[in-house]
């Protein structure tokens, strides 16, 4: 007899092999949940995944694929984090991003419906409160996503709330604000999109980290964001699930520290930790950049006790040292 606290749950991770699912494997594994990964390899490697974790390669868009291995695990859940997420991609080419995110998150919930899964979380934005979001942003701010990726993830939540009522999902949303940090090097962050590892690759370069703008109406005329640990990330995913193994949610969440911190204390943090002492260019402004982007993140805390641990030193920190000892 398996007491209800010690559970595992059978959870299909999609976007397992990426920088961020990577780490809700690890998460959800060191939880005690049997996980299996769902990747189609087009950003994600396999350097990420375990071998102990079973991994069903192939398209999201490929429903009768998704519901088969849905089948073969025998889920429990969902957590569906495969998604393409370079904003200024996503302004280039809409429809790539329309495919890839929202026909990508009709065909899972097309195959949950079909296999009998039905917990769901789900690996939506910030993003969704786009340049109008006035901080500290809570889940009731309004959402005006200002690129088609913010879009994306906004139609994703809606799909999602719509699917539950027709046919009985338990779901969370987890509006990720600025994730960054590695939990070790084979997980670093190698994109090319996300502040930090723009600025580690310049500087490795020895070329000037750009700075977007400072004229923004913030205290030293740089974009506030939130930057969260990636491990703080994961953690939430394993709290979130949890409850959910004893009552069903349709909610969303803010992940984020509350903390705001500007372009310049990013720089700074970062010359503390690599030990360069590097000059930034000042460029214009980018198109579509909230001056400040923070969340609130009470609401979690009140109804699931789950607050962020990691500080924006620890996160530059882990990452610098996963992006120094990482397989090029
Ligand atoms: C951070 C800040 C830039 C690069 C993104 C996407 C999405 C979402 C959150 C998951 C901004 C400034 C950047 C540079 C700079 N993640 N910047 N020089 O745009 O806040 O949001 O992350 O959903 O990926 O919405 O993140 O890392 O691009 O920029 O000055 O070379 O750094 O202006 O203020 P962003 P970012």
């Amino acid at each position: 007899m398996v007491c209800v606290e010690e559970y595992a749950v059978r959870v299909l991770v999609t976007g397992g092999a990426g920088y961020i699912g990577s780490h809700v494997v690890r998460s959800l594994q060191g939880s005690g949940h049997t996980v299996a990964v769902l990747d189609d390899f087009s950003t994600g490697s396999r350097r990420r995944v375990g071998a102990d974790v079973p991994v069903e390669d192939g398209s999201l868009l490929d429903t009768a694929f998704v519901e088969a291995s849905l089948r073969r695990l025998s889920a429990d859940a969902v957590v569906h984090i495969a998604a393409k997420k370079a904003v200024e991609e996503s302004v280039a080419d809409p429809l790539f991003y329309y495919r890839e995110n929202v026909a990508g998150m009709q065909s899972v919930l097309e195959a949950m419906v079909s296999a009998g899964t039905r917990r769901l979380l789900f690996s939506s934005s910030a993003a969704v409160y786009g340049a109008s979001a006035t901080s500290p942003v809570t889940e009731t701010s309004p959402t005006d996503p200002s690129s088609p990726y913010g879009w994306t993830k906004l139609m994703c939540e809606q799909m999602i709330r719509d699917v539950s009522l027709a046919h009985g999902l338990s779901w969370s949303a987890l509006r990720y604000f600025n994730v960054a940090g590695a939990a070790d090097p084979t997980l670093a962050d190698r994109g090319e999109s996300n502040l930090i590892p723009k600025v580690f690759r310049a500087i490795s370069s020895g070329v000037r980290p750009q700075i977007y703008g400072d004229t923004y109406p913030t205290p030293d005329g740089s974009c506030l964001r939130d930057y969260i640990h990636v491990n703080d990330v994961a953690d939430a995913h394993a709290t979130v699930l949890e409850h959910m193994e004893n009552a069903d949610l349709c909610t969303v969440y803010n992940i984020g520290t509350g903390t705001g911190t500007s372009v310049f204390d990013v720089m700074t943090a970062v010359r503390l930790v690599t030990g360069v002492d590097f000059e930034c260019d000042i460029c214009p402004p980018r198109p579509g950049d909230p001056a400040d982007v923070v969340a609130d993140p009470a609401k979690i805390r009140a109804e699931l006790g789950w607050a962020s641990q990691y500080d924006l030193g620890s996160a530059v920190e882990s990452a610098w040292k996963a992006w120094s000892d990482a397989p090029s």
